[in-house]
């Protein structure tokens, strides 16, 4: 194994997972590296988990508290959540095991914006910070760090730990070196100052993580790939959505509202978000820029076929296909990709200047607009917030899509009320389902509320949905926004009571 560590005080703490993972407390707060599958660390973790089975084995409490940037992958989250080894989680998670405890109610999970969490921890209200536990490509002579395939909040973490670990992966291509820009120009304030980026492309800061060696207590050695799941080939549902959008943004092109290359893209995770970007490949836009929190699979084939001409995000978000693919042929990228720091790439700030527009998967939306993005039947999570309200609140245009029903059709996913709230109605612009697109831009509520049922609701749920909004209108309290308090959440009741939303 050649990992790059060309740092000779830093190549002396080299020393086995095991021996690395012993250094880690009961109790510890561990800043880990990883954002959607990319980048998180891979030995350590495991590592840890075996110790913590063995602590457990032999009765002993061992558990930790686990921030990192977004959703990692089996060996850190789906590991530790196995050993029971979790008791604080926090930000983004799409592990199921780690899931599955959330919702039993045995894992503390904070579930919160994207871009607050440097900040946040900067601040001082997250409390601090035992040990950053951080994957990079390499580390150079002066002892800065490579970063890897996702910045994320690593930044922080290396800053804010009293103590660092770290994983050099040798399987991460060297020619990931420049394609970072890691910005340290933030501060708290009454100091903060403007960020001085006006572009998608703009490069604001230095392409490594500075890190203090005096804190490196272990550096690991590791060849292993990032693992993210394959994309499922979009469905009709997912085909018929993109159409919609793909439609409604040449209509804004055509009316003036958008210029020819479009706005900077912003696309979220999943299948849908997948499908619409291939839908783009044989769009007329172009040259396209994207300013996103991951990079996924379709946005890869627009740069490669030069429709996309540059893209920043702060991870990667591949198949397997696509992760090889991509690096295979890294240099060829290089240049136009940049990975930042995630309070960077989704900055509220930025993405209002950028005019971002933001185009972001659904639980469920209401007829008034408001999205439900995290929480089923209002009370299980699926995976958290994201960045999906940092970018829906500051875009240019927001667009939250999804399929009209989901479990085979037992569930409608525009409903009188949604049962968790994430946006609300003034930060959702236009809804879309393969049924049809709700532009909501500038109507009140009642005229949402007719425009929404009218496009997007699947049809065996549409007259139940008029029923209940006609009632509304005759019963409510205010005819602002007509609601039955007591009838807004029964579709969801009887869904949990019976297994269908269906009457
Ligand atoms: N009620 C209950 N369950 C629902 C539902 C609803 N209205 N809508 C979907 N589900 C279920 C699905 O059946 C599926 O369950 P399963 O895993 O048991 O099959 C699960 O929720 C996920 O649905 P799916 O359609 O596969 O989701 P997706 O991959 O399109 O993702 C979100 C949709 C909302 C979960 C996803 O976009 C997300 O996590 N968003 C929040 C974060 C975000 O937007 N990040 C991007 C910002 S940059």
């Amino acid at each position: 194994m050649t990992a790059r560590i060309a740092n000779p005080a830093l190549a002396a703490r080299v020393m086995e997972a095991d021996a690395a993972a012993a250094l880690i407390e009961p109790g510890n707060v561990v800043g880990m590296s990883g954002f959607t599958g990319s980048g998180y660390p891979k030995a350590v973790p495991q590592a840890l988990a075996a110790r913590i089975e063995a602590a457990h084995a032999a009765g002993d409490p061992f558990s930790i508290k686990v921030w990192t940037g977004a959703s990692t992958g089996p060996e850190l989250d789906g590991a530790l959540a196995k050993a029971k080894g979790i008791d604080f989680r926090l930000p983004y998670n799409s592990d199921p095991i780690a899931r599955e405890q959330i919702n039993a109610g045995t894992m503390q999970y904070f579930d919160m914006h994207l871009s607050q969490v440097a900040p946040m921890a900067w601040e001082g209200f997250l409390g601090p910070l035992d040990v950053a536990l951080v994957e990079v490509t390499a580390i150079l002579p002066d002892g800065s760090l490579v970063p890897s395939s996702s910045v994320g909040n690593n930044k922080t973490w290396l800053d804010r730990a009293d103590k660092v670990i770290l994983e050099v992966n040798h399987w991460q291509n060297p020619a990931l070196e420049g394609m970072h820009d890691i910005y340290y120009g933030t501060a708290l304030p009454p100091n903060r100052v403007p960020i001085p980026l006006v572009r998608p492309d703009d490069r604001i800061g230095q392409p490594t993580l500075r890190c203090d060696p005096a804190k490196v207590i272990a550096v690991v050695k590791t060849d292993c790939p990032d693992r993210n799941l394959p994309f499922k080939a979009p469905d009709a549902a997912a085909k018929a959505i993109a159409a919609h959008l793909l439609d409604f943004l040449a209509q804004e092109v055509k009316v003036g509202r958008l210029p020819r290359s479009l706005l900077p893209l912003q696309s979220g995770v999943g299948n849908i978000a997948n499908a619409v970007l291939a839908g783009l490949a044989d769009c007329p836009f172009e040259p396209m820029t994207a300013y996103t929190e991951v990079l996924q699979d379709g946005m890869l084939d627009l740069l490669a076929s030069g429709k996309l001409r540059m893209a920043s995000a702060t991870a990667f978000s591949l198949s397997p296909e696509a992760a090889h693919a991509l690096n295979s042929d890294m240099a060829r990228f290089r240049d136009r990709i940049v990975l930042r720091p995630q309070e960077i790439s989704n900055h509220p700030e930025l993405i209002r200047r950028l005019g971002c527009i933001a185009m972001n998967g659904m639980i469920e939306a209401d007829i008034y607009g408001n999205v439900n993005s995290t929480q089923l039947m209002g009370s299980r999570i699926q995976n958290g917030i994201g960045g999906s309200g940092d970018f829906a609140r500051n875009a240019y245009i927001s667009i939250f899509m999804a399929p009209s029903t989901a479990k085979g059709g037992a569930i409608s996913t525009i409903v009188p009320q949604v049962s968790h709230v994430d946006h609300i109605d003034q930060d959702v612009q236009v809804i879309v389902t393969e049924q049809g697109l709700a532009d909501l831009r500038g109507l009140a509520p009642k005229q949402r509320a007719q425009v929404v049922i009218e496009k997007c609701v699947h049809p065996d749920y549409r007259a139940m949905l008029e029923e209940y909004y006609s009632r509304a209108l005759r019963d409510s309290y205010g005819k602002h926004s007509p609601s039955l308090l007591g009838q807004s959440l029964a579709w969801h009741e009887r869904f949990v009571r019976t297994g269908s939303m269906r009457g």
